[in-house]
């Protein structure tokens, strides 16, 4: 199948972007110790994958308090900062366009990742079943362990996390950063004031539609007037479960979204369907009522391939299609997309942590 669409530029706010190919958002927990900096081998990776239209970065958080695993990124320190602008700065020199994914994870994480062990925070005290964080144990062993009942954010505190997002845009942007996502996804800190059963406030903050979704828009105008309309993204997962997120509502919820961030005039929106992380398929309807909602550049993640990502774009209902998994492993994924060449399979025992194995290691062509 010729690849007409996947391969052609499209416009993403101000900028061009040179195919339709994006690196999803992918953690790999390589971040410099201590300080969670990111390092030279961080940038050659990235800039490894550079043939991409668009990278997105791994989910880097805004504050210690965002953090939910051990040796993640941050976007909060000045050396953070310096850090991530050696990596877009290599991005950018191999032909290359960055956006930095912004994450607060809320309840998924834990007392050891915490200012002075302190409960992580959330919409409501309600711990998220069957989830984990990854800690380092005062002994100095790794873990997976469940996260933590966390702490109600009072109404009071959100103007400060909402600051904090603003403050995470703004540096994004001076270390050179195309764009930013905001991450509203996969049962993260946004994501659970958006579910009708992490969120059980009862201020104007929980309940109706407008009200879970009230938080993550009052953080996408504060990213706006930081930065501009046309440098923010943001990222949805209607129907995914990980997490402990409800499935019931989803839907709904992400329509309201996107017509109200469509009225603000964002760059783009980046759908993460479910099924890697189970949750309920979406269907083709509720794909076209999403098009017809966003009117910028609309993105579709998860268990593609190049041919039905080009049938995506060609029936328009995508602009642009992301692959986390396949560019794990292939670094070069667009010029093997172009050439119909076999990929690389990812090993998933090297997705999270250590060095250069399984991270810079993939060969190319
Ligand atoms: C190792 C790994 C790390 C991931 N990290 C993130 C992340 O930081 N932020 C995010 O929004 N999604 C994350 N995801 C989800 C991916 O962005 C993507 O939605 C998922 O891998 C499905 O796409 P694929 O089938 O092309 O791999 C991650 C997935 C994997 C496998």
């Amino acid at each position: 199948m010729a690849l007409d669409k996947l391969l052609t530029p499209v416009k993403l706010g101000k900028i061009e972007l040179k195919n339709r190919v994006w690196m999803a958002p992918l953690t790999r927990s390589r971040a410099g110790q201590p300080g969670d900096v990111p390092t030279a081998l961080n940038a050659a990776y990235y800039a490894q994958r550079a043939g991409a239209g668009l990278i997105v970065s791994e989910a880097t958080q805004i504050s210690r308090q965002g953090q939910g695993y051990a040796w993640t990124p941050g976007i909060y320190t000045d050396a953070q900062e310096a850090g991530w602008k050696q990596v877009v700065d290599a991005v950018h020199a191999a032909g290359g366009k960055m956006s930095l994914q912004l994450w607060h994870v809320g309840r998924i994480s834990h007392h050891l990742l915490q200012e002075g062990g302190a409960a992580p925070v959330g919409p409501s005290a309600i711990r998220a079943a069957d989830s984990q964080s990854f800690v380092v144990l005062p002994d100095g062993t790794p873990s997976n362990e469940p996260t933590d009942v966390p702490r109600a954010l009072a109404k009071e505190e959100l103007p400060a996390l909402v600051q904090a997002y603003a403050d995470a845009a703004r540096r994004a942007v001076r270390a050179g950063f195309d764009m930013v996502e905001v991450h509203a996804a996969n049962g993260y800190l946004l994501n659970q004031f958006l579910d009708i059963r992490a969120n059980q406030r009862g201020d104007e903050y929980g309940g109706s539609i407008e009200n879970r979704a009230r938080l993550v828009l009052e953080v996408v105008d504060a990213i706006v007037a930081a930065i501009g309309a046309e440098r923010v993204g943001i990222r949805l997962s209607p129907n995914g479960v990980f997490n402990d997120m409800t499935i019931e509502g989803s839907e709904a919820t992400a329509l309201h979204l996107v017509s109200e961030v469509n009225a603000r005039r964002l760059a783009y929106v980046h759908i993460a369907e479910a099924g890697w992380s189970g949750g309920k398929a979406l269907s083709d309807k509720y794909r076209a009522q999403l098009r017809a909602t966003f009117d910028g550049a609309l993105v579709f993640c998860g268990g593609y391939d190049a041919e039905m990502a080009e049938g995506l774009i060609a029936s328009g209902i995508a602009d642009a299609v992301a692959f986390g998994r396949p560019f794990i492993a292939n670094p070069d994924l667009v010029t093997r997309f172009a050439k119909n060449a076999a990929l690389n399979e990812p090993d998933a025992a090297t997705f999270y942590g250590g060095a250069e194995k399984g991270y810079t290691d993939y060969p190319t062509l």
